[in-house]
């Protein structure tokens, strides 16, 4: 193997870069030329692939986003783009291909190792909804923001006497909001995997009011069926039921702008690396994560199409603490 590429998909995640420098450096150091593809798999299609040097990578560890770009393609769900997509990468003499991203994107990866194209992915979105690495890039970063933001408005909720919901991202995981919400010392956290009624919600403010609590915090995470507007809407039908004035702060696409943590800087280099090894020796369609510490790679049709759970202990723990 001389040549392989590197590109990035889905939504940008903070240790993306540190992700594609650590492929791109450990591809060099075992000899080989190391391609970048823009857009992800729009750039693919397109053909949008440059050869980059050691030094093309440099400077960019601390940046959050990805220099290469990230898009969401159509035309990549069609076995045509793809052809499109594999097509421009033999022309091009590369033989592999490492997948930067979450879901989605180690789906577009797993259809490519269907067509016979290797590909190996790399664990990367703020959601950690990835079956196959105990956590994944951008995961830290993106909590770390919403302790920040949680910080802040805890703040002005005890000079108020109010309640903040706050509401964060992770698609249909709660893992993001569980984390907060731990880390940020709710009172509350609705999350997927364990749906709360307003009027539990209610309940549970009032508990905290009566506790003698000045202030209260409910973190939701955006994918649970009572996200903040829903609960805002109830709210505002039952605005006695809580014992406290409410206030709502959806975060949304601020939690992936982050420089990437020491630990997301960390997790991207050995991950990245790891990717380029697993290549090295000839194995392909596999996820590269992180388990027990340890690089490890879980063959990408034992990862798609599912999701990965939180663990449930950690949302009683919640509870214990808000009393
Ligand atoms: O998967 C990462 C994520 O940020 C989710 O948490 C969120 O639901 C989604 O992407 C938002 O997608 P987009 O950037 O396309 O709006």
């Amino acid at each position: 193997m001389k040549r392989i590429a590197v590109l990035t998909s889905g939504g940008d995640a903070p240790g993306m870069n540190a992700a594609i420098r650590a492929v791109v450096r450990t591809g060099a150091d075992a000899g080989l030329e190391v391609f970048g593809v823009r857009r992800g798999y729009r750039g693919l299609i397109d053909g949008d692939i440059g050869y980059l040097s050691r030094r093309d990578v440099g400077g960019l560890m601390h940046l959050g986003g990805t220099f290469l770009g990230s898009a969401r393609s159509e035309e990549f769900f069609s076995t045509e783009g793809r052809q499109r997509g594999i097509g421009n990468l033999r022309t091009l003499g590369i033989e592999a291909l490492v997948v930067i991203g979450g879901n989605g994107s180690q789906a577009g990866a797993h259809a490519l190792c269907e067509m016979g194209y290797p590909v190996v992915g790399v664990a990367s979105t703020i959601d950690n909804d990835l079956v196959g690495s105990d956590t994944t890039i951008g995961v830290d970063s993106a909590i770390n923001v919403a302790l920040e933001a949680i910080d802040r408005l805890k703040v002005t909720a005890e000079s108020h006497r109010r309640a903040f919901l706050v509401e964060v991202m992770g698609r249909k995981c709660g893992f993001v909001a569980l984390m907060a919400g731990i880390a940020g010392g709710a009172e509350v956290v609705v999350i997927p995997e364990r749906e709360l009624p307003p009027e539990e919600v209610a309940r549970q403010l009032r508990e905290a009011a009566e506790l003698g609590k000045t202030h209260a915090l409910v973190v939701v995470a955006e994918g649970a069926k009572n996200n903040a507007e829903a609960l805002i809407e109830h709210f505002e039908q039952h605005p006695e039921s809580t014992g406290f004035t409410l206030r709502a702060t959806i975060l949304g696409h601020v939690q992936r702008g982050a420089s990437p943590t020491a630990s997301d800087r960390m997790l991207a280099t050995r991950l990245g690396e790891g990717a380029v090894r697993a290549l090295l020796r000839g194995e392909h369609c596999v996820l590269t994560g992180i388990s027990g510490n340890r690089v490890v790679t879980t063959p990408l049709s034992e990862v798609v199409g599912k999701t990965k759970g939180v663990d449930l202990r950690l949302f009683e723990l919640a509870g214990i603490m808000a009393r």
